[in-house]
């Protein structure tokens, strides 16, 4: 994956990120909603991939003590963050609020240092999610708890058939991230599985919302393809999978948590399908 390339993406896309990215809006606040129902106060929050600061927004609102850093590699992101309206700045006026220029996968924290970690529809861009989920857990305190949202293996179905369109984002299934939550000393995990389709009136539009939100081939050596010929190609191939004459896009959507020490109670892996 050229990473360059995926933060120059996530940077052309962020000062409309907001208003392009309603999925991913609709699955974070589902996302952070759990927290209502889990038992927790923590002092210190990490969202990884935090883009422009939507879930800061929520998670100060359930933890109005808490310290949050928003972590992006994308500094356009960041900044859209910082600049949010005054309203914004109010809800954090009383507590530390710190922006973090930086890869998710070269996490620069010491061990023990955040009571919650979260990350939503974001973790799929990491170049090796057993060695994140790993510092993940490094980087969390005794009784601390990660909380995520991501895409799974059918995401973008229509997509993966068209051969030449290698998307190049970690897509699991739901056993691989709990064999990996496994691997890495999680505990009691919850892991949810969820479908969304959104429908679109030409193939073209489809395409056009997938470069909004940044998600665009990133693979550079297969330049030869780009142009008229491989639009044309992609198109004929997307409308193979139209449905009522709407252009369809697939989601497989994880959302999990686990915390890094074994609760008291039974610790049960449980699946949930809509
Ligand atoms: C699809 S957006 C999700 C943003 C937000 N969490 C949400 O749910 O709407 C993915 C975010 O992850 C960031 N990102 C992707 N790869 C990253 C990496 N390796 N390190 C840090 N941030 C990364 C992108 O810049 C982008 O802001």
């Amino acid at each position: 994956m050229n990473k360059l390339k995926k933060i120059k993406d996530f940077n052309s896309a962020a000062d409309h990120y907001d208003s392009d990215a309603i999925m991913q809006s609709m699955i974070a606040e589902e996302l952070i909603d759990r927290l209502h129902y889990i038992k927790i106060n923590p002092k210190r929050i990490l969202d990884i991939g935090s883009a422009t600061g939507r879930n800061a927004v929520l998670l100060a609102k359930i933890f109005p003590a808490a310290e949050i850093y928003e972590l992006d590699f994308s500094i356009d992101m960041l900044r859209v963050s910082m600049n949010k309206s005054s309203g914004f700045r109010k809800l954090f006026s009383s507590k530390k609020r710190y922006f973090i220029n930086a890869d998710m996968d070269l996490l620069p924290f010491h061990d023990n240092t955040f009571d919650l970690i979260v990350s939503s529809n974001s973790i799929q861009w990491s170049e090796n999610i057993n060695a994140l989920f790993k510092n993940i857990n490094n980087l969390l305190t005794i009784d601390g708890l990660f909380l995520f949202s991501s895409f799974l293996k059918n995401t973008l179905i229509e997509l993966q058939y068209f051969k030449e369109h290698a998307l190049t984002q970690n897509f699991l299934t739901i056993q691989e991230y709990a064999e990996i939550l496994n691997n890495n000393n999680f505990y009691d995990p919850v892991l949810i599985r969820d479908e969304y389709q959104n429908e679109y009136d030409g193939a073209l539009s489809a395409l056009r919302d997938l470069k909004k939100i940044g998600v665009t081939k990133s693979d550079e050596s297969h330049k030869s393809l780009r142009g008229k010929n491989y639009l044309l190609k992609l198109i004929d191939h997307l409308d193979q999978f139209k449905r009522n004459d709407k252009n369809i896009l697939s989601y497989e959507v994880i959302m999990a948590h686990a915390w890094k020490i074994r609760n008291k109670e039974e610790s049960v892996i449980r699946f949930t399908k809509s």
